[in-house]
């Protein structure tokens, strides 16, 4: 595996692949990588000639301080990880090659970013349009890869890659959880050993959450959820949505809609979680 960490050299490795007609394949990570992020690598690798993965802890995606500090930074085991599923390159930026200068770049996505996540995290989309669209600047990929489990930022991007007209295919790959349910995440390995048992919880009520979708009202369904979740003290709802997978907007009926997703987001111990499944079962959204 190639390590570069500025990108002249990134281009000058990508450049004559590009030009010989190779596909260039591109997961872009915050690192503290695990089967979720290894998933996509193995996806990117199956579709493409060439798969670059990037390892940067972007600070304009985090609305919280405390979480930026926070998050895991576990370099030598992720490029040992990287090499051993044969990532051809790793992209390294530092702070001075993605910010040079302070960026006052401001998007908006309207309702896209003020559901959900956006009603908590105000500035995490603007921030992750900002990284997203230098990357796909540096590498230029053909296709670039992003886990379901950001389905909210999925939605984000498609509409940033439309919008700006970036010649990239976006894929979106499944879940991937850990035996008892739980959605993997890099911040799974911050939750103490009581938390992380208790977890699983989210994924549960996710699924209860189908079966009562197929009988229940959308608002007894919601009540439902908070209930659930309202035994197990230790997890603070932040919320619960039914959701079309496409646009985001809020769902009254699910009968009207193809898709539906159901999207939670929780607090446990601090660590905040956030999950979500399909109504009906599908392989790929997109
Ligand atoms: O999903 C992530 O890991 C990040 O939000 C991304 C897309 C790498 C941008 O920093």
């Amino acid at each position: 595996m190639h390590l570069y960490t500025d990108v002249g050299s990134l281009q000058s490795h990508i450049k004559p692949f590009r030009a010989a007609g190779n596909k260039i394949g591109f997961v872009p990570t915050m690192g503290a990588l695990h089967a979720g992020h290894l998933s996509l690598i193995a996806q990117a690798l199956q579709d493409c000639d060439l798969v670059v993965s990037s390892i940067y802890v972007n600070p304009t995606q985090f609305n919280n301080p405390h979480d930026l500090i926070h998050y895991p930074r576990t370099i030598s085991t992720d490029s040992q990880l990287l090499e051993s599923v044969k990532c051809d390159i790793l992209f390294l930026p530092d702070d001075q090659v993605m910010y040079p200068d302070k960026s006052r770049l401001k998007f908006d996505f309207g309702y896209l970013e003020t559901t959900m996540e956006g009603k908590y995290r105000p500035g995490h989309f603007n921030g992750v349009a900002i990284v997203v669209s230098k990357l796909l600047h540096m590498v230029n990929p053909n296709i670039a890869y992003f886990g379901q489990k950001d389905l909210q930022q999925f939605t984000v991007i498609r509409q940033l890659v439309k919008d700006l007209s970036f010649p990239v295919q976006l894929v979106c790959c499944p879940i991937i959880r850990e035996k008892d349910g739980l959605a993997m995440s890099s911040r799974n390995m911050r939750l103490t050993t009581e938390h992380r048992a208790i977890a699983p919880a989210l994924y549960h009520t996710l699924q209860m959450a189908r079966e009562w979708a197929l009988e229940m009202s959308v608002e007894a369904v919601r009540h439902a959820v908070t209930a659930h979740l309202a035994i197990t003290p230790q997890i603070q709802l932040e919320y619960f949505e039914m959701v079309d997978s496409y646009t985001l907007q809020a769902v009254e009926d699910i009968t009207l809609y193809e898709k539906v997703s159901l999207c939670i987001a929780a607090y446990l111990g601090g660590i905040r979680l956030i999950d979500n499944v399909f109504l009906y079962p599908v392989t790929r959204v997109y």
